[in-house]
């Protein structure tokens, strides 16, 4: 499983932008867009991109890990429910080269074994050896349980959590190395509504906050999808960090330097805790490749068409989209 390519995914097959819930049931709805279409079941994707999370992600943490983590008044109950699942879980979907047993969390690729306490969150003793890819996280110190399963797999992970007594939702925990163009420090302790008020047109989606939160924490677990085009493949688009061509003020459309990002999404409830596990697991595909057919390609100009004025702003599109609509509707992708 880890050294498959990564799968693909093209949500913008239906020709139309949306904000909108869009969740699939995972272990029971098909995936449309998927090349085979096929019902999911996984939470964690490793493949043969994981190096390039594991390097991207010790990036971040060696340049600062404050600006993608945090806490915000989060549950012993939730920490551990969400702890104990990410640990389990991510050991079993590693096809072997991850392990849980309780107690330890141990990975033969990255050559490092932790002794999580997952009511507390801490680490409690760190020990290396010897591993394939153990010199990337060689210099790494994990800060506390959800750092160290964060560093080990290659999705991004939030915790929402409820109020049982009055029903409100917020961040409680975030560890996103790899944002697209959004602050995680600007998330932690707000609510749903809060979080999404920046995304264009994010009205009727925020209109039904209660219910989708009860049906993350109570109905899960889903799965969804966002997707967007950049002008390169960074993972971590964290505001702070080092600026690249990506929403650049000089950045031009180039059809060799573009890339779909799609992002695979799943939310896993813990209804007796009140909360959820929330985890991104970014995809960059290039360009060509991801509308290498014509009907892709006009399924993605379609789908870019349908956005308002504002959600092409937001998407970082405005300065693109004339020079990337012509390159589509040209060549349907092969121009
Ligand atoms: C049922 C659960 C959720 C749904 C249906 C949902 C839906 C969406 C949608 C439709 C967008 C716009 C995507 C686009 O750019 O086209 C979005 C953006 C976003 N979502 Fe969610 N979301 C959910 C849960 C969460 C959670 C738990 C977090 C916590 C980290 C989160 C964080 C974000 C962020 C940070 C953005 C970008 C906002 C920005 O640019 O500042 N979402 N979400």
């Amino acid at each position: 499983m880890l050294f498959q390519p990564p799968a693909c995914y093209r949500p913008f097959l239906s020709g139309r932008y949306t904000v909108s819930a869009g969740l699939y049931r995972l272990g029971s709805q098909r995936i449309p867009w998927l090349e085979v279409p096929q019902v999911e079941t996984h939470t964690f994707a490793l493949d043969g991109d994981y190096p390039r999370f594991v390097a991207s992600k010790v990036g971040a943490h060696t340049r600062a890990p404050y600006e993608y983590m945090g806490e915000a008044a989060l549950t012993p109950d939730l920490r551990e429910a969400a702890l104990t699942f990410i640990a389990r879980t991510l050991a079993a979907e590693s096809g072997g080269v991850m392990t849980w047993d309780g107690r330890t969390f141990r990975n033969l690729l990255l050559g490092w074994a932790a002794d999580l306490e997952p009511r507390w969150g801490s680490v409690e003793r760190l020990e290396r050896f010897p591993a394939p890819l153990a010199s990337l996280v060689a210099e790494v110190l994990p800060v506390h349980a959800l750092d160290f399963l964060g560093l080990n797999a290659p999705e991004d992970l939030a915790l929402v959590a409820r109020d049982a007594r009055t029903a409100r939702d917020w961040l409680a925990a975030i560890h996103v190395l790899s944002p697209q163009h959004w602050d995680p420090r600007e998330k932690l302790g707000r609510d749903f509504v809060a979080v999404h008020a920046p995304v264009a047109g994010s009205g009727p989606l925020n209109a039904t906050a209660p219910r989708l939160i009860d049906a993350v924490i109570s109905r899960g677990p889903f799965v969804r999808f966002a997707w967007g085009l950049s002008m390169g493949d960074r993972l971590d688009h964290h505001p702070a960090a080092p600026p690249d061509a990506d929403r650049a003020e000089a950045t031009r459309f180039d059809p060799d330097r573009a890339f779909l990002r799609v992002e695979r999404q799943t939310l896993t409830g813990f209804p007796d805790a009140q909360g959820a596990l929330f985890t991104i697991r970014p995809y960059t595909y290039a360009l060509r490749e991801a509308v290498a057919l014509p009907e892709q390609a006009h399924a993605l100009a379609a789908a870019l068409r349908s956005m308002t004025p504002e959600q092409v702003t937001y998407k970082g599109l405005a300065r693109l989209l004339p020079e990337l609509l012509a390159w589509l509707d040209e060549g349907s992708g092969k121009g």
